[in-house]
């Protein structure tokens, strides 16, 4: 569960890339010990941006920003990584070790574990991402969604108290988004790991994620917990996303068909108790 201590504390008046592209403006983002949260937003809307500059990747913005109080500009990345990992968005980005096993082996040499705690980190990490079978593969030859679960394995490796996800789930077949979003999930709660992840997916916002922020044009439009951030489907386009299925459908049922739906559920299991209820009433 989320304390109250804060780990990371980010104002962002503005920041424009170098070719004057305006990415981010009018940010305020707090996130407290143990929290899952979800920064949401379409394509170009700003999300990876946000995450590089929580994890200073980039310093040169206007505004300020934390990470356990500490100003992050003045922060060295060791320190920063010793808190704090980012999982990049495209997976090429992050894996250049040969093989699966001496990618994941990285971080925690780095971090000065002795060599049997390293391998017992390493196989944990590619079984808790399934990927154990492959330890010996060739980087190069590993599928989009499998280099994707070796970024994650990676991370994990180092155990980090502050997990950075930058579209953790993009890429991954059906099964496998769910089984990282229990994975995720499990960190988080059962290890307290604080997770800040992006993501374009709203149907799986709301099953995992404890709060959210919207980012649409660079700014923060909207946040709070699922069911105050996903508002009406002419709100959500405005800002090129949709309501989770089920909740869209429940919406069209209360408002073009006149049932009598009391709450809009964001989840199957919530619509199921819903439309039981309005059927037995
Ligand atoms: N290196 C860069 N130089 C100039 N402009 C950039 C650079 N990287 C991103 N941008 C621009 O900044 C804006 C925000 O990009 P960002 O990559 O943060 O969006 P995003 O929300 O992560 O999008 P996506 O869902 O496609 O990953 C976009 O308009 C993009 O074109
Ligand atoms: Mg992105």
């Amino acid at each position: 569960m989320a304390d109250l201590k804060i780990r990371l504390s980010v104002q962002i008046n503005s920041f424009k890339y170098p070719d004057g592209t305006q990415a981010l403006s009018d940010i305020e983002v707090n996130i407290s010990h143990g929290e899952f949260i979800g920064i949401l937003g379409s394509n170009g809307s700003g999300k990876t941006t946000l995450l590089k500059i929580m994890d200073g990747l980039m310093k040169d913005f206007e505004g300020s920003a934390y990470l356990d109080g500490a100003d992050i500009k003045k922060l060295s990345p060791k320190e920063i990584y010793s808190k704090a990992g980012l999982v990049f968005q495209n997976p090429d980005d992050q894996l250049f070790a040969p093989t699966v096993f001496e990618d994941v082996a990285f971080g925690p040499i780095n971090m000065g574990f002795r060599e049997d705690e390293v391998i017992t980190r390493i196989n944990n990490a590619l079984k808790d991402v399934d990927m154990q079978e492959y330890a010996k593969k060739s980087i190069h030859n590993l599928s989009f969604g499998q280099k994707k679960r070796v970024c994650i394995a990676g991370l994990l490796a180092m155990g980090h108290e502050i997990l950075l996800l930058d579209e953790p789930t993009a890429g991954l077949d059906p099964m496998g988004e769910y089984k990282m979003m229990n994975l995720l999930t499990g960190l988080n709660k059962d290890k307290g790991v604080t997770i800040v992840m992006a993501t374009h997916s709203v149907d799986l916002v709301p099953l995992f994620l404890d709060r959210l922020y919207i980012l649409s044009k660079g700014c923060i439009v909207r946040s709070g917990i699922p069911e105050e951030v996903f508002t009406a489907p002419d709100d959500m386009a405005n800002v090129r996303l949709r309501l989770p299925q089920i909740a869209e459908l429940i919406y069209k049922l209360r408002h073009e068909d006149n049932m009598p739906f009391e709450k809009i559920p964001l989840t199957i299991g919530e619509a199921r108790r819903e439309i039981l209820k309005t059927l037995r009433s």
